[in-house]
């Protein structure tokens, strides 16, 4: 029995206005307004958090936001400080995400310090990590993935570790419909976690590694009975709220 709390987040990236998000939440909150053996995550747009939380924040859904400055406040034109998602009741906050590393160039420094910011103001890291396609096939992938983990959680103590959660995400799994196996997604999430061991010790156990990339209803079953995977990022399966909530009550 592990002793994490499974994790089911659903990450809209670039998607829903303000109109559909409170349509999708009141949609959400029928189908799983009563989950409790899971904690169920909506990362939405900047522009939709606070219609997020005029609509879940007294509910077991738990508000997510997908990116956030290291910067506290100030002269940072166009950022969005840790503060001020707390404001819109997020408790969840995605850092690091692979078309954020790649498309937008974001550097491990620059995600250690949003990890850092994100605990400080007391919300959940999600920290992303996953190969790219060249990557697996050269037998790169566990090197560039436990290089990520150790660059992107510096100095950490252990009390901070066990509230960061890691997302194992293949990036040639992200969009394509092709699901990494749920035996490749163990081996990678035990790797991470004994990476973790070798930077914390004992806390290592604590933490939830979540796989994402491709998950859908049918997936999530057997990722989710694997010893070392604690949940599932998801991104297209999460944009209809049936969809989700049966992934959700699939897992
Ligand atoms: O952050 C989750 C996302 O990258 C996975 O996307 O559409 O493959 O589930 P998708």
């Amino acid at each position: 029995m592990s002793i994490r709390h499974p994790i089911i987040a659903g990450n809209w990236k670039m998607n829903k206005t303000i109109r559909e998000a409170q349509d999708y939440a009141g949609r959400l909150l029928g189908l799983l307004g009563e989950t409790t053996e899971i904690d169920v995550v909506v990362c939405a747009p900047f522009t939709a958090l606070s219609t997020l939380k005029d609509e879940l924040e007294e509910s077991v859904i738990h508000i997510g936001a997908q990116d956030l400055s290291f910067a506290g406040n100030g002269a940072y034109t166009g950022e969005i400080s840790a503060a001020m998602l707390v404001d819109t009741a997020c408790t969840y906050v995605i850092i690091g995400h692979s078309e954020r590393r790649v498309i937008l160039r974001e550097t491990d420094e620059e995600i250690a310090k949003k990890v850092k910011a994100a605990l400080k103001a007391g919300l959940t890291p999600i920290l992303c990590v996953g190969e790219n396609l060249a990557q697996r096939e050269e037998s790169k992938a566990f090197a560039i993935v436990r290089s990520q983990v150790e660059k992107d959680l510096p100095d950490l103590s252990p009390a901070d570790l066990k509230r960061v959660v890691i997302a194992y995400e293949p990036i040639w799994a992200i969009g394509t419909g092709k699901s990494a196996t749920s035996a490749d997604a163990q081996e990678m999430c035990t790797m991470i976690r004994s990476t973790l061991a070798g930077i914390a010790g004992a806390v290592a156990d604590e933490v939830n590694i979540l796989y994402g990339g491709s998950v859908n209803a049918d997936t999530i079953v057997e990722l989710m009975a694997q010893p070392d995977v604690d949940g599932a990022l998801v991104g297209g399966a999460s944009l209809d709220p049936e969809g989700f909530a049966k992934l959700v009550l699939n897992a």
